[in-house]
């Protein structure tokens, strides 16, 4: 392998600048030519690519976001599209490609793979955390922390006026940033898509915690368990609240990396080149189990089953009581 191209796709996500320097770094002390392309599968198909060099990647660590751009692309899902990407990896001679991303990503780097032979490795990049053959993903630490930062200020302005407060996080299918901060931030209520809920109960706790002399309480919700306006509206009738509502929208997907992120991604970026390299490794997806990195085959990566946090949402239900 001599020549290999870089790109990130999907929603961007804290620490994909990271994993892209080191990979470019890592693939450059090999002697390898880099590549990186701009706005995803999308870039890849209009042959937007440029070379990067060790500096292309300088002060690039700490920011959030990705200067390649990322891009969703639905031409891309088609045989035609990757037929057009696999065209241009051919005319610049490229062999590989890593893709940080989440899992449509991968599922587009498999198809190219699959159907074209191209050796494709895949870095979890998205705030979500939810690939479930890794522990963690790239981004997910560092929009806990920024909804964690959102949540110390809710709590002085809670306390002073003794109020109710309702904080929409990201996660349509997943509920890890919501459970995660939540617990961080000591939540009183956390509600997923992985859990049922009961409105009547929490109406009827808040009931309780008011009668116990509880000025304030906090709940996350994440965006895929429930409409907030209408569960707000639930329990403000039943339990004779005034819930404010916070919609943290798009600021939980910006913002420099975490150490946590930047050191993910820097092994991300660094196992990708190693494992593209071998002669004999196959597409993979890259990931971390018990702190230690790992490659395992994407068709393997993409079918593993999701899984939920149990353990962690027993503790969240112990600690709220
Ligand atoms: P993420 O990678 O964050 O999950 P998306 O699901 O939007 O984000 O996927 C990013 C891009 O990956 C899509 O715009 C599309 O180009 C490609 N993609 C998604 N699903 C598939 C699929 N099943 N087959 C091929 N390509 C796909
Ligand atoms: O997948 C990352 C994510 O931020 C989700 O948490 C969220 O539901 C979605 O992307 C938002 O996508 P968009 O930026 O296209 O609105």
């Amino acid at each position: 392998m001599k020549k290999i191209a870089i790109l990130t796709s999907g929603g961007d996500a804290p620490g994909m600048n990271a994993a892209v320097r080191a990979a470019t770094r890592t693939a450059l002390s090999y002697g390898l030519e880099v590549y990186g392309i701009e706005r995803g599968w999308d870039g890849l198909i209009k042959g937007q690519l440029n070379k990067l060099e060790t500096r292309s990647v300088s002060d690039m660590i700490q920011r959030g976001g990705t200067f390649l751009k990322t891009a969703r692309c639905p031409e891309f899902v088609t045989l035609e599209g990757q037929r057009k990407a696999f065209e241009t990896l051919e005319a610049y001679g490229i062999e590989g490609v890593i893709i940080v991303g989440g899992d449509g990503s991968f599922r587009g780097a498999k198809d190219l793979s699959d159907n074209f032979g191209v050796k494709c490795m895949g870095i979890p990049g998205t705030i979500d955390n939810d690939l479930a053959y890794t522990d963690y993903t790239l981004g997910f630490d560092t929009a806990v922390n920024t909804v964690l930062s959102a949540i110390s200020n809710l709590r002085d302005t809670m306390q002073s006026h003794e109020r109710v407060s309702l904080v929409e996080v990201m996660g349509r299918h997943c509920g890890d940033i919501a459970l995660y901060a939540g617990i961080a931030g000591g939540a009183e209520y956390i509600l997923i898509p992985e859990k049922p809920f009961d409105l009547n109960q929490i109406s009827k706790s808040l009931i309780k915690s008011k009668l116990r002399g509880k000025t304030s309480n906090l709940i996350v919700l994440a965006e895929g368990a429930g409409n907030r306006d209408e569960i707000v509206k639930f329990i403000n009738e039943m339990a004779g609240v005034n819930i404010k509502i916070t919609h943290l929208g798009h600021v939980q997907r910006g913002g420099s990396p975490t150490m946590a992120d930047r050191i993910l991604a820097t092994r991300f970026g660094v196992k990708a080149v190693e494992e593209i390299i071998k002669d004999d490794s196959v597409s993979s997806a890259i990931g971390i189990r018990g702190n230690k990195v790992i490659a395992i085959p994407l068709d393997e990566a993409l079918s593993y089953p999701k899984s939920f946090n149990e353990d962690l949402y027993g503790i969240s239900q112990i600690l709220s009581k």
